[in-house]
């Protein structure tokens, strides 16, 4: 084994596409969630794909003692991958302590027990949100973070922040930010895939769910901006591909202990699409024809922004492998899995706590 990786939010979307590359890459992995936004259906999932089945830990990262716990009963942690945080922007504008809380009080009490433990290597879930609006596109990690657009956004620039300040007072532990863009699409498998919880914010899984009947037709936020067909533009990048972005981050960290204490990277395709382009590979790639119709822009919506992805390609070898129609394509075979199975039926009708 190349060592154990605590993965936070493991039985979350892109937690449990991690945890199957990470298996998949000789690492040994425990997950800690209190699945107040996912399910222990997800481990399922993983077994069946890695034939592993993973330990998780459901408990509170806001509870220090909890969270402490986990660092107790695995006194070999090589590294931490923290994903654990709610990510649903506009609920983050209704609720904003709910988030400061949760997103920023779990980070801390695993920041706390990385330095009690001597934990060596810390990769955290981080957001393109932190550029806010960008002057320039395609954005590279030294684009200037700007005012965030929500507050979900603000607890990802607090938390990089948080991050450079620890890591700058710890010497043993080295850290790596992802900033991930529009995550999009699953396992080809099918057996893992995004499992929104209550009615979904993000475009792909409106796009499956309006295919499948779920919701009666699609709205294209607004079709007025200044992009080269009016809708916004966006980074789409497959699951999968983010996922080994992960795997790949770890092993940065493993092998070169000259890397400096906290090194950021972009993990999107490099691909501007905006969201009628993105209806338009749905419908190629499945042959169904979308029912949507052209809406009012949504409040707080960035008008266009996608990576520039050299230095992850430079300096972790990462490339990504998958299309958007394989994106469309996979997105499309989970929704349809997840209609025959009674499991993920039950999933289906989860709602938030
Ligand atoms: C994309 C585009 C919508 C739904 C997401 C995550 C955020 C962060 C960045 C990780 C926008 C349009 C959507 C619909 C539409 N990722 N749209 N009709 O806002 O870019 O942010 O990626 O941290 O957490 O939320 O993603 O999928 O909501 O919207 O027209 O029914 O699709 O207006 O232009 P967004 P999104």
């Amino acid at each position: 084994m190349k060592g154990k990786i605590l993965v936070t939010g493991g039985t979350g979307y892109i937690g449990s596409h991690t945890i199957v590359d990470l298996l998949q890459h000789g690492f040994e992995v425990v997950s800690a969630d209190n699945q107040s936004r996912s399910n222990a259906g997800m481990l399922d999932g993983i077994e069946k794909i890695t034939g592993t089945r993973i330990k998780n830990y459901k408990v509170d990262l806001c509870n220090f003692d909890e969270t402490r716990a986990i660092f107790e009963d695995n006194n070999n942690i090589t590294g931490v991958i923290h994903f654990a945080a709610y990510k649903a922007v506009g609920e983050s504008v209704e609720n904003p302590l709910l988030y400061f809380h949760n997103n920023l009080g779990s980070l801390i009490n695993v920041l706390k027990c990385m330095e009690e433990f001597d934990i060596p290597h810390f990769v955290f879930s981080s957001s393109c949100t932190v550029y806010g609006n960008p002057d320039h596109i395609p954005v590279v990690e030294e684009t200037p973070r700007k005012q965030a657009e929500s507050p979900y956004g603000l607890t990802k620039q607090m938390g990089e922040q948080m991050i450079e300040a620890f890591a700058a007072t710890n010497s043993r532990c080295k850290s790596v930010l992802l900033r991930y863009f529009n995550p999009a699409g699953a396992h080809p498998s099918a057996l893992l895939g995004e499992l929104p919880v209550d009615k979904p914010q993000n475009l792909t899984p409106v796009i499956t769910q309006t295919a499948a009947g779920k919701i009666a037709q699609l709205t294209v936020f607004g079709t007025d901006y200044p992009t080269r067909d009016g809708s916004c533009i966006r980074d789409f990048i497959h699951v999968c591909d983010l996922a080994h972005a992960h795997t790949l981050a770890i092993k940065f960290l493993i092998e070169n202990a000259d890397a400096s204490k906290c090194e950021v990277f972009n993990i999107g395709s490099g691909d501007g699409i905006s969201v009628l382009e993105s209806i338009r590979a749905f419908e190629e790639s499945t042959g169904i024809k979308l029912n949507y119709k052209l809406g009012e822009r949504r409040p707080g919506d960035v008008i266009a922004i996608f990576a520039n992805n050299d230095k992850a390609r430079k300096l972790l070898g990462w490339i990504p492998q998958y299309s958007l129609n394989d994106i469309m394509s996979s997105a499309w075979k989970w929704e349809q899995y997840m209609q025959t199975q009674p499991l993920h039926l039950d999933l289906r009708t989860y709602r938030l706590n």
